[in-house]
């Protein structure tokens, strides 16, 4: 096996998955080689991450170990293209090891080996192999499906083959979102597929972070009085996970955010609150309520027909959400020592969501930066100083979604920053009057761009308005006629025809 001789884990940990899938092929469970090879598997799981995740994914044609690039040696390059080959039959993206991995028994291992070879055989394999997973308890790895196949089972696929643009993959899986939160509120106990549609819905989110967090900070402003504890659950899945991602969270990390975000307020959905109360819990009171939904929450996950490991971590967002950085808050407790990560990017996401919704009674109406400046004031006691830096960094001191009025006065919504210097210069795109009440879009413009007016920009902001003055949804303006490419994209795509 001199081929196995290799340093860097990664690549150790797709070798000896290359030799135990091979070797259980012509062995029986209890072979010496076999036995060996998963021996050496679970050491590599437990020496990539130790105590924590161990994730091997796919993209762009390459595998990524941990959310790096592995980078590939001249004697490693066939057994990595062949199990890059192996993945791709499978329809996977890749495997995420959870820590108790490290510690699966034998038996265990070899089961999960030989389901993963199995399933090449079906017609939906990773659908199957998820399912066998679930079937068999193999509650410590899990799968990620190929970006075209999760598409499809997020809803987020246009079932005709076609490529989506970002904004129409944004929309469809917001709506999405919200649809299988409604699915899952009230039915906790057997809400299993409720559970793997939101580890899917996760994927995409997360995707969507990585590639056009502005157009998912747009989305998350999106506001629905009918729908508010959905809407907002979310929305605030959208803005932790930028915020997350901002924070240096590994994928794996972001998707269990992405999760336990979709789940904070699982206390507050449908009529779970409602029945909790009709079995006597006593207090009706705003504090007894905020109190009441975090313990609800906690309740609910813990009944959720969800893996373990998966369950223990979603429940610190809802346990957390309403504590504040220095442990005041709800619930009143003296178990919590320090705030999760997961806890402080949930609060910061959660507040910062609720101050500029223009919902509740009476009315919040923070424009966004105000509600930004505020929490500001915050830092070091209700949010994390640290977490709250990268906050303003991921929003600049516009956040997008803010309606602004400028210097020329016009007015227009803050899309995206071009500028990682500029955190106050915003692309914006302009509001144009239909002539019937509302506004269609205008021009889309780079505040930042000084281009014809010697140093000083030619529009400023000089104020911004609350979405409610003028009765429109912001998140409108991203999704509107679906265009193909992003509006920051479209900027930075002009200014590049022109240097060129
Ligand atoms: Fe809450
Ligand atoms: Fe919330």
């Amino acid at each position: 096996m001199s081929y196995l001789k290799t340093d860097h884990p990664g690549e150790k940990l797709i070798k000896w998955l290359y030799y135990v899938t091979s070797s259980v092929r012509i062995h029986q469970d209890n072979n010496q080689l076999v036995r060996d090879g998963v021996a050496q598997l679970k050491a590599c799981i437990g020496e990539l991450s130790p105590g924590g995740d161990a994730a091997i994914q796919i993209w762009r044609g390459r595998f990524h170990i941990q959310g790096e690039k592995l980078v590939y040696r001249r004697d490693t390059f066939a057994v990595i293209n062949e199990m890059l080959e192996y993945f791709s039959r499978r329809g996977l993206g890749g495997l995420c090891f959870l820590p108790q991995a490290a510690s699966a028994p034998h038996e265990s291992v070899v089961a999960f080996i030989r389901l993963l070879n199995e399933c090449a055989k079906r017609e939906d394999a990773s659908g199957w192999l998820d399912l066998q997973l679930e079937k068999h308890g193999l509650s410590w790895v899990e799968i990620y499906r190929k970006p075209d196949e999760s598409r499809e089972g997020t809803g987020a696929g246009t079932g005709q083959g076609q490529e989506m643009s970002p904004e129409e993959k944004a929309q469809k899986a917001y709506f999405h979102a919200i649809d299988t939160l409604k699915a899952s509120s009230g039915q906790s106990a057997g809400a299993m597929g409720g559970i793997r549609k939101a580890r899917r819905l996760a994927q995409t989110i997360v995707d969507m972070a990585r590639s056009d967090s502005a157009l998912l900070l747009g989305m998350a402003t999106r506001q629905d009085a009918d729908n508010r504890t959905y809407v907002h659950s979310v929305n605030v899945a959208f803005i932790a996970s930028c915020l997350g991602r901002r924070a240096g969270l590994s994928r794996v990390s972001l998707e269990h955010l992405a999760v336990c975000a979709l789940y904070h307020d699982l206390g507050r959905l449908g009529n779970i609150e409602e029945t909790f109360l009709a079995e006597g819990a006593a207090g009706k009171g705003e504090q007894d309520r905020m109190e009441r939904h975090s313990l609800i929450g906690v309740k609910e996950i813990l009944k959720l027909n969800a893996p373990q490991p998966l369950r223990s971590r979603i429940v610190f967002g809802a346990f957390e959400h309403h504590l504040n950085c220095d442990l005041s808050g709800s619930p009143r407790t003296h178990y919590v020592r320090e705030l999760s990560l997961v806890g402080k990017i949930l609060r910061i996401a959660d507040v910062y969501e609720t101050l500029t919704s223009g919902q509740g009674n009476p009315p919040l109406a923070f424009t966004p930066d105000e509600a930004l400046r505020l929490m500001w004031t915050e830092r070091g006691k209700s949010f994390d100083p640290l977490l709250m830096k990268y906050f303003v960094s991921v929003m600049g001191i516009y956040p997008i979604g803010t309606i602004v009025e400028l210097s020329t006065g016009e007015t227009g919504i803050v899309m995206d920053y071009l500028s990682e210097a500029d955190r106050d210069l915003p692309c914006v795109m302009l509001l144009k009057d239909d002539g019937q009440g509302g506004f269609t879009r205008g021009e889309k413009l780079d505040l930042s761009s000084r281009e014809g007016t010697g140093c000083a920009p030619e529009r400023t902001i000089t104020r911004t308005v609350h979405f409610s003055e003028l009765g429109i949804q912001p998140s409108d303006f991203f999704q509107q006629g679906l265009q193909a490419v992003s509006p920051a994209s479209e900027i930075r795509e002009a200014q590049a025809d022109q240097s060129s």
